[in-house]
């Protein structure tokens, strides 16, 4: 009585404790994870976790595009058909958190870039 009375108890830590697939945890290479950090300090709200879109669209894609076609979607709003990004989508010209006030270096976003075709 008192076993099942424990097991019953425990049972909702066990299944917390699984997760419900099972997770790699290989380290990612030093740039991607630079490119992470940004990621998560200023897109994740609306692309998404795992960048499988949410409040905007997936844009995994993004990472596989020119260096100048990137700038131009997070700089200018030139989506990766061409067309204009609406106003929901920020221009990044004043710079990524936590580095406001200059304008992102090419380093971050191509370590940017990196983490977006990290992502499956
Ligand atoms: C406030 C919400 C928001 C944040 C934060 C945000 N985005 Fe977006 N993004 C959007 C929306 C909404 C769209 C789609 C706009 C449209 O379709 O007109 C978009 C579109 C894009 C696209 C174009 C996708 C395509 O299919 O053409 C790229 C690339 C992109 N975002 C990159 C980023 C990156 C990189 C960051 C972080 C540095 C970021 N976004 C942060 C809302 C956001």
């Amino acid at each position: 009585m008192l076993r099942r009375a424990v097991l019953v108890l425990l049972w909702p830590c066990t299944a917390l404790a699984l997760p419900a697939k099972p997770q790699t945890h290989t380290p990612l290479p030093a740039a991607a994870q630079a490119g992470r950090t940004i990621y998560f300090a200023n897109c994740v709200g609306c692309h998404g976790l795992t960048v499988q879109g949410g409040l905007a669209p997936n844009i995994r894609r993004a990472g596989q595009v020119p260096l100048e076609s990137f700038k131009r979607m997070v700089f200018q709003g030139k989506g990766l058909d061409g067309r204009s990004l609406n106003l929901t989508m920020p221009r990044y010209t004043r710079g990524f958190r936590p580095h406001l006030g200059r304008k992102p270096t090419d380093t971050e976003l191509k370590n940017l870039q990196l983490y977006l075709r990290t992502v499956k």
